[in-house]
């Protein structure tokens, strides 16, 4: 019963990013709550945003270099502009059951297209407590510790990853690795694959079967599966519900789905069944699967992808649900989504990109007085490109620092 008392724990959520250069973005400082929607055009760099998180995740989880590496390098990842910055940053503040802290780090570009930890910053402390425990490390050397016992720094590698053998460090290591970047694509959800142990949601979702069949497993996880097949019966009309189907070693989602003059539902399999039905499966996997650990972040790209307009409410139904155990951001184009009075302005991040340059903040003032005094949804105002961020502070001359 080990994963009911985890399910129930305080999840780790992300409160603040910043970033200096990452991709199009040269300076955000960015405040999140329990759910967030990221809007703007098409370019603007909401993607770029979430990169950041997930390289995060991805390069305590394998390796920093080759997070770079699938990305195409530091040089790709880095703010390209006339001011050819050679560095870039993340720092994250974070909160999970019982602590709080900060984390980050500063990555250098060589000409040679190599790479180094240029800085590497972590700071943990019981919730609401002042002192913390941490370490800093500064181009390869450790500038600061206050445990014993941490290894010597490695220029190509993030410490935290060694550090997590310390227990003050490990829910900070486990929560960022935990944080997820979905972006659903149903031609992977549709392909058998080799069962995946994996009990959280792969980017693409192609281990939508294996998580599915595990949450079988606890009477949580059956809970939660009842959960997404209700709300999946609201989105798409007809479907019962969703579960494991395995074929020669191999296994795959089959729906349950009504057929006229059938007394019981049938059965279809994934290669069979509509992209907006995947789609929509994967996003409440996304959402209600529970992680072995704690709960963290999940966000997902565009969950209103293929989903008929009136799926809109049940989706903001169940983004907002799986918000109360775990943090959850969305970007969106969905004009439909956003169109409800549940959502508060606060829960909204605009963003614009102008001249290659992205700025990401809460809601401008006039955005923000239009929705409080209710003269205007959301939606509304997405649909005529009202939703714009409060003008960030003049950008840092070209490198960080
Ligand atoms: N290293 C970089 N330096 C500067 N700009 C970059 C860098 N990498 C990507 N970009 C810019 O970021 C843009 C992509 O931004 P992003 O994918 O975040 O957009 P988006 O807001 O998610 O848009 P969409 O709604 O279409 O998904 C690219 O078009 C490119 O101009
Ligand atoms: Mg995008």
């Amino acid at each position: 019963m080990q994963d009911d008392h985890f399910s129930h724990a305080a999840p780790f959520s992300i409160t603040r990013v910043r970033l200096r250069q990452y991709r199009s973005i040269a300076a955000a400082d960015v405040e999140l709550g329990d759910l967030v929607f990221l809007v703007g055009p098409n370019g603007a760099g909401k993607s770029n945003f979430l990169d950041a998180l997930r390289l995060v995740a991805e390069s305590l989880g394998t390796s920093l270099a080759d997070a770079l590496d699938v990305r195409g390098g530091v040089a790709e990842v880095r703010r390209r502009s006339t001011g050819h910055p050679s560095r870039f940053a993340v720092a994250l503040e974070f909160r999970g059951p019982g602590f709080e802290g900060e984390y980050g780090f500063q990555v250098a570009g060589a000409r040679s297209g190599g790479f180094r930890v240029a800085r590497e910053e972590c700071a943990v402390r019981p919730a609401g407590a002042a002192a913390a425990s941490g370490f800093r490390v500064d181009d390869g050397l450790l500038t600061s510790a206050t445990e014993r016992g941490l290894p010597a720094p490695d220029p190509r590698r993030l410490l935290l990853a060694e550090a997590a053998r310390l227990k003050v460090f490990r829910p900070v290591y486990e929560g960022l690795t935990g944080v997820g970047v979905l972006n659903l694509d149903p031609g992977a959800m549709r392909r058998p694959a080799a069962p995946d142990p994996g009990r959280s949601l792969r980017r693409d979702g192609a281990n939508v079967a294996g998580v599915l069949h595990r949450m079988g497993r606890t009477a949580r996880g059956r809970e939660d599966r009842a959960r997404i097949d209700s709300y999946l019966r609201e989105m798409v009309p007809g479907v019962q519900g969703a579960a494991r189907r395995v074929q020669g070693g191999r296994e795959t989602v089959e729906f349950a789905q009504d057929v006229p003059g059938a007394k019981n539902p049938w059965r279809f399999a994934a290669q069979s069944v509509s992209d907006g039905t995947l789609r929509a499966l994967g996003v409440l996997v996304g959402l209600f699967a529970a992680p072995g650990e704690a709960y963290s972040t999940v966000a997902i790209e565009e969950p209103e992808t293929a989903l008929h307009p009136t799926a809109s409410g049940p989706l903001l139904a169940a983004l907002r649900d799986a918000s109360a155990r775990r943090q959850v951001i969305a970007t969106s184009h969905s004009a439909d989504l956003l169109d409800s009075e549940d959502i508060d302005p606060a829960e909204l991040r605009a963003v614009r990109c102008t001249e290659g340059h992205t700025v990401i903040g809460g809601l401008d003032e006039s955005g923000t007085y239009t929705l409080r005094a209710q003269l205007a949804l959301p939606g509304q105002l997405l649909r005529t490109d009202q939703l714009v961020p409060r003008p960030a502070a003049p950008e840092p001359r070209s490198d960080v620092r």
